[in-house]
């Protein structure tokens, strides 16, 4: 038996050609987990948290991708401080994307990565092509945040009820409290005060 293995070995050509267009089957399906790591953690917790965390991952992904969107399509007079605004929030939510995946691997899970499987999954509303105003802009990164925010709480607690912690911190050190803040940051560009003139002028009292 031995003895074949090697002769096959022998047999196979030795170039330098690279071999391209190679495909093979799937080494793991989407939706399952592998053996564990010796995480403590059981085959069903993990399977419910990945599925959770893949939710959370294409959400995540749309939020990060509108950001840049945003950051490129955006005109008017505060440009030039939302351009720069739009792409800090892409950064910290790319970092968000990464943690989250990754968690997702560690668990024995997949993730999703490609934008065609992330766009059949996210629930996040699909925007135009087009340019749209700032105040609509601001309105649909919003909206992504609030999406976010609502299934992660749920998602923290039923990570903890089910022992697994590390799921748990991840999602309410970084992703709520990231998601929290940012929203904040946006919200108040939404708040329709003056820009020159106060709208009622109080009177101001002049020393005698
Ligand atoms: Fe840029």
């Amino acid at each position: 038996m031995a003895k074949k293995q090697n002769e096959s070995r022998v047999n196979r050509s030795v170039s330098a050609q690279p071999r391209f267009h190679q495909r093979a089957q799937e080494i793991q399906a989407y939706g399952t987990v592998n053996h564990a790591l010796p995480l403590d953690l059981e085959e069903p917790v993990r399977v419910q948290i990945t599925n959770d965390l893949n939710q959370l991952l294409a959400d995540t992904m749309t939020l990060r991708d509108l950001y840049k969107k945003c950051h490129w399509q955006v005109a008017g007079p505060t440009f030039y401080q939302l351009h720069l605004l739009y792409d800090k929030h892409y950064d910290e939510q790319n970092e968000l994307v990464d943690a989250i995946a990754e968690r997702i691997q560690l668990l024995g899970g997949v993730s999703l990565a490609m934008a065609a499987d992330v766009a059949e999954t996210t629930q996040i509303e699909r925007p135009p092509r087009g340019r749209e105003e700032v105040p609509v802009q601001l309105s649909r990164l919003i909206d992504a945040h609030q999406i976010i925010i609502q299934q992660s709480r749920p998602l923290a607690r039923r990570a903890a009820e089910l022992g697994d912690d590390g799921t748990n911190d991840l999602v309410v050190s970084d992703v709520v409290r990231t998601n929290e803040l940012q929203l904040w940051f946006l919200s108040e560009h939404l708040v329709d005060v003056p820009l020159v003139e106060a709208k009622e002028r109080a009177t101001v009292a002049t020393a005698s």
